[in-house]
């Protein structure tokens, strides 16, 4: 094929990879803006390359009148989670859209590969549309978490090294490990909830600032300098005792000073 069909080839394959990752980020987004906890802790996408799309038509003796019909994981979408019951809400949710349709999933994380590969894949239909019209794209989601996908990588570079023809030995410990994996993420399910509560404060405090930081911008345009400079100073003091609550407290008493000063411009 010319280098100019494999452009036209691959496009919206690359158009379907980035729009779904927006769309997920925007999840993620949501979650946090929320202050609520986000099963996807991150999303990443790739078209696959020309070179393992050619490997793959050669070892499954695919013609290139095929490829898109018989490979359907051209477009890759990854989604790492913190905790393995995220997987669950993640398919949930991914099953929920009217975006994507599921073709087929395979359950390699109760049924763990004999490799000892552990993830969620789903093949799934997502439209996009281009110049030349309607592409309906398959797209292989693989879900997995931040652990499994800890072991996959590796896993992925050593089969790469030794051309799918993993040492015994070697294959031996990957085993090991993944029964390592395994025991990680469930002694992080037995401490989730301590988990969360940290990260849950982190974020809260990040959305309490960025209040406190809106407001006082808002009063530049309608209170007198000194006052901004007390409200500042105030801010940098109750910041340095690192207490949630009085920060919270404070952005509460903005929201007065600044709602006093709406209705005072709306008389
Ligand atoms: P392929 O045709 O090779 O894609 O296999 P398949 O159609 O049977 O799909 P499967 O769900 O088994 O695997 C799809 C993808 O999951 C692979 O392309 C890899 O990215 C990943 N994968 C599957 N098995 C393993 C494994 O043992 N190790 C690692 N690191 N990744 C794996
Ligand atoms: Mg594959």
């Amino acid at each position: 094929m010319e280098i100019q069909g494999w452009r036209e080839l691959l496009e919206p394959y690359q158009l379907a990879v980035d729009e779904i990752i927006v769309k997920l980020n925007h999840i993620i987004h949501q979650y946090r803006k929320r202050g609520q906890y986000s099963p996807m802790e991150q999303v990443s996408g790739r078209v696959k390359s020309i070179s393992s799309i050619l490997d793959k038509m050669q070892k499954k003796q695919i013609p290139f009148e095929e490829i898109r019909t018989r490979i359907e994981d051209i477009s890759g979408i990854r989604i790492i989670c913190q905790f393995e019951e995220d997987i669950q809400k993640v398919v949930d949710l991914i099953s929920a859209r009217a975006d994507m349709q599921i073709k087929t999933q395979k359950d390699y994380v109760l049924n763990e590969k004999d490799s000892g590969y552990r993830s969620y894949h789903m093949i799934v239909y997502y439209d996009v549309h281009t110049l030349d019209g309607l592409h309906r794209i398959p797209v292989e989601f693989q879900i997995r978490t931040l652990a499994m996908n800890f072991w996959a990588t590796i896993e992925h570079s050593l089969q790469y090294k030794y051309k799918h023809n993993l040492p015994a030995p070697i294959s031996e410990k990957l085993k090991n490990a993944s029964k390592a994996v395994l025991a990680l993420d469930a002694e992080m399910a037995t401490i989730r909830e301590e988990i969360l509560d940290a990260q849950n404060s982190f974020h809260r405090k990040e959305n309490v600032v960025a209040d406190i930081l809106n407001n006082i911008q808002n009063l530049y345009k309608v209170a007198n300098k000194r006052e901004i400079v007390k409200i500042q100073d105030e801010f940098y003091r109750i910041y340095a005792t690192d207490d949630l609550e009085s920060l919270a407290q404070f952005s509460k008493e903005l929201d007065l000073i600044s709602e006093g000063y709406r209705s005072q411009s709306l008389r």
